[in-house]
Formats: structure tokens, C-alpha cells, sequence
């Protein structure tokens, strides 16, 4: 009964992750189509991303969007298991360009906060800069305990590094899922709304927070939930990220 629930609960997570993997390309197509642009036309007429002949500052958020793209692709075939088992070098490259991504990703991104400061203003900065900072110090401890070959330490950080990465696409897709339950409510000009505030932090700390509850539990040889609640919270999950994304697509395709 243990082993048939032990697979049960795998093959949740796994559907979860493969969920999230595939609702992601959109995000993935819409950051690349983005920095694309941004590399090769004049974008001052269409975003405040884009300043006319500074260079800096577009080769910062624009390599950003490039390298952003490049971890929200990889994370979760990094942490698909199969893949990792059947093809570890593949795993290894993966991992070190990942790494690179990611440390590019964050540093375009602090570099543009440097430089220009984010629309939302302090507190976005402030937030923005904390998320920043966790990606570089958690994709940092992931390769150091992998080259250690300690690998269960490496897989707790990973698990933390997955939720950063995939931070930014979860972004928006609450974004996507408040829209559509509760319209333009809470949401002000330049992102000064207070659900724009509460935003600013929700997309990355509680589930840093999730993350940690789960590392404890499973260092303790503990499951966190019962199966029936795993079960029950994967498919709330699995119905909210499909909102969301429902919600959000037009602005993935430009459309909006
Ligand atoms: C490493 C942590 C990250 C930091 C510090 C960061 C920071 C920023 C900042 C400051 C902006 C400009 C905000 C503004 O003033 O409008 C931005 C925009 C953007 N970032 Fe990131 N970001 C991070 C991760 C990511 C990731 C993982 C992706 C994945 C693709 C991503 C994709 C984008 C995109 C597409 C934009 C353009 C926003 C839009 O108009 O849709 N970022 N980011």
C-alpha cells in the first residue's frame, strides 16, 4: 500500500511539473519574441523598456529576457527525473548553461533596476532586487553542492532555484488568475494598486516558504500532506494555472 501510494504521489508531482513546463512556453515564446525585437528594432514607441540609443541599459533588460527565457525552459526539465536518470550528461550541460541563464537573468535584471529603476517604484525595486539576489546566491549553492557531490544538498537547492526560476512566469499568471476573478480591482497605474503590492513579493516568497516546509518534512522522512490532500491540491493547482494562463495568453501573444 506504501509503494502504490509512493508512485500515486510521484505521478502527481510529475503531472504537476509537466503542467507547468508546457503553460510555461507561452511565457518562454513571449520573453524571447520580446528580447528579439528589442535586439533588432526601435521599441521607444512601444515599450519603457526601450531607451533610444542607450545601450546599456537595453542590452541589460534584453539579455535579460533572453537568459529568463533560457531557465524557465529548463527548470522543470532539470527537475524531471526521468530525463535526469535516463540522460545525466545531458542533465550536466543543461545544468551549467542553466546556470549561466540564470546568473545573466539576474544580473540584466539588477543591472536594469541599477540603471533605469523598475515602473513599479520602491517597492518593486526593493522586491525585485530581493528576488534578484535570491536566484544569484540559490543557482550559486545548487552547482557548488553538485561539483561537492553532495547531492542531497544539491537537490534542496534546486528545488529553490525551481520556484525562483519559474517566479517570473507565475508572475503573471496570478496576474492572469486575479483578472479574472476580480477584474482591475486592487490594481493602480504603474503598478500601485495593493494588489500590485502584494504582488511584488507573492510571486517569489511563499513559495520560497512552500519550498522549505516541504525540505523539512522530507530531511524529518515525513510527507507534508496526506495523499488525499496532495491529490486535492495538485488538481486546485493544476485549475488555477489553467486560468491563469487562459487569462494572460492574450498578453503572451501580443495580442493585448
Ligand atoms: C533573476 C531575477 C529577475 C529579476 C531581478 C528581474 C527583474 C526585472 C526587471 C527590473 C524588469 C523591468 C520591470 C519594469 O520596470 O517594467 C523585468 C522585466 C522583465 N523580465 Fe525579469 N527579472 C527576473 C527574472 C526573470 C525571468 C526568470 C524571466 C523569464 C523569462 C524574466 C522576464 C522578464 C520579461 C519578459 C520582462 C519584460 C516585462 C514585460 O513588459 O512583460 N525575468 N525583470
Amino acid at each position: 500500500m506504501a509503494i502504490a501510494n509512493n508512485s500515486l504521489d510521484l505521478r502527481i508531482k510529475r503531472t504537476l511539473l509537466f503542467t507547468m513546463g508546457v503553460f510555461a512556453l507561452l511565457f518562454v515564446y513571449y520573453a524571447l519574441d520580446f528580447s528579439m525585437r528589442g535586439f533588432t528594432q526601435d521599441l521607444s514607441a512601444e515599450t519603457h523598456l526601450y531607451t533610444a540609443g542607450a545601450v546599456l541599459p537595453n542590452t541589460a533588460i534584453f539579455t535579460h529576457m533572453l537568459a529568463g527565457a533560457t531557465i524557465t525552459f529548463l527548470a522543470p526539465l532539470q527537475l524531471f527525473t526521468p530525463l535526469r536518470q535516463r540522460f545525466p550528461a545531458l542533465h550536466r550541460v543543461s545544468g551549467y548553461l542553466f546556470f549561466l541563464s540564470a546568473i545573466l537573468t539576474a544580473i540584466g535584471g539588477l543591472g536594469f533596476i541599477a540603471i533605469n529603476r523598475t515602473i513599479g517604484g520602491p517597492v518593486m525595486d526593493v522586491a525585485f532586487t530581493l528576488y534578484g539576489l535570491c536566484v544569484l546566491v540559490c543557482c550559486t549553492q545548487t552547482i557548488r553542492f553538485a561539483r561537492a557531490r553532495n547531492f542531497v544538498t544539491h537537490r534542496e537547492w534546486a528545488l529553490r532555484v525551481f520556484v525562483l526560476a519559474m517566479g517570473s512566469w507565475l508572475y503573471r499568471i496570478q496576474y492572469g488568475i486575479w483578472f479574472a476573478t476580480m477584474g482591475d480591482m486592487g490594481i493602480g497605474e504603474n503598478f500601485s494598486g495593493p494588489f500590485d503590492y502584494f504582488q511584488d513579493f507573492a510571486f517569489f516568497v511563499p513559495y520560497l516558504i512552500g519550498v522549505e516546509i516541504y525540505i523539512r518534512h522530507q530531511r524529518a522522512g515525513r510527507p507534508v500532506l496526506p495523499l488525499y490532500a496532495t491529490r486535492g491540491l495538485a488538481a486546485l493547482s493544476i485549475a488555477l494555472l489553467s486560468l491563469g494562463t487562459y487569462a494572460f495568453a492574450p498578453i503572451f501573444f501580443g495580442l493585448r
